[in-house]
């Protein structure tokens, strides 16, 4: 019986839900069309901030309307059962969405960070940040313009909470990816990290990740149909 799961999440778990991925093996994600380091990097906001917050001004209405799916309510029931057994989900995104949140999942840990929150550089404090962001916006907290950003981790920049994401690793017996597609460090690597350890992996996803022949098992189709299914098999197994 699995008490202590961790669940790593991408784009793959809200594409049903109306947000776009990134990477598909047609091209036909948002990367295929876009050139990210124009966009989602830290050169790209220091030669062209407009341009890189008008990217996530867009994504941020995207979001305004999207609703989660069967996937993310299934990961919501999977972690109230875990802690009746005395375990935990940990629940880690590479999501800036919170329709793990909408759906009523506690203490999600984004490791590239939350569109719905923008930060101050000059005071390094979060706000919550539902409109477009533009440079010359007053930060709520200090008072002082030119330094808001969104809080999102771009290319260049370390993700958040790794120690976290280490130390839960090393609690889980089993490893689950969901929905991404194994291509972005270090997240592609956490499924290396759980072998090392012994730990059981599990990849779910519609088609085969990058990185699908480090996994010992791999269950195939939408998520809104492979998470529940999988997931009532743990919560059934007790
Ligand atoms: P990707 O867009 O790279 O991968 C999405 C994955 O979801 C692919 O493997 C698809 O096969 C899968 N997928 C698509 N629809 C699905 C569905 N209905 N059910 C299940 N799976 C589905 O997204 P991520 O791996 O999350 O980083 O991307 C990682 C990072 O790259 C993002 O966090 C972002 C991006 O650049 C930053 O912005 C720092």
């Amino acid at each position: 019986m699995k008490r202590n799961i961790f669940v790593l999440t991408g784009a793959g778990v809200s594409a049903e839900s109306g947000l776009g991925t990134f990477r598909d093996k047609r091209g036909e994600g948002i990367w295929g069309r876009l050139d990210p380091m124009k966009l989602s990097s830290i050169e790209a906001f220091e030669n062209d901030p407009e341009t890189v917050l008008a990217f996530y001004d867009l994504r941020r209405r995207d979001m305004r309307d999207a609703k989660p799916n069967a996937a993310h309510f299934a990961l919501v029931r999977l972690a109230a059962t875990l802690s009746q057994r005395g375990g935990a989900l940990t629940l880690v995104t590479q999501n800036i969405d919170d329709l793990h949140e909408q759906a009523g999942s506690r203490n999600v840990i984004h490791m590239h960070g939350e569109l719905l929150k923008a930060r101050c550089d000059l005071c390094g404090k979060l706000s919550e940040w539902l409109d477009d962001l533009h440079v010359a916006d007053v930060c709520p907290h200090c008072g002082r313009a030119g330094g808001m950003r969104p809080h999102v981790v771009w290319f260049g920049e370390m993700p958040l909470y790794m120690d976290d994401i280490e130390r839960a690793l090393r609690h889980a017996d089993l490893f689950v990816a969901i929905g991404t597609s194994g291509a972005v460090y270090p997240a592609a690597g956490f499924v290396l990290e759980a072998n090392a350890m012994g730990i059981e992996t599990c990849e779910i996803n519609l088609e085969s990740a990058d990185n699908a022949d480090l996994f010992s098992e791999a269950r195939y189709g939408p998520a809104s149909e492979t998470v529940p299914a999988w997931a009532e098999e743990i919560v059934s197994d007790g």
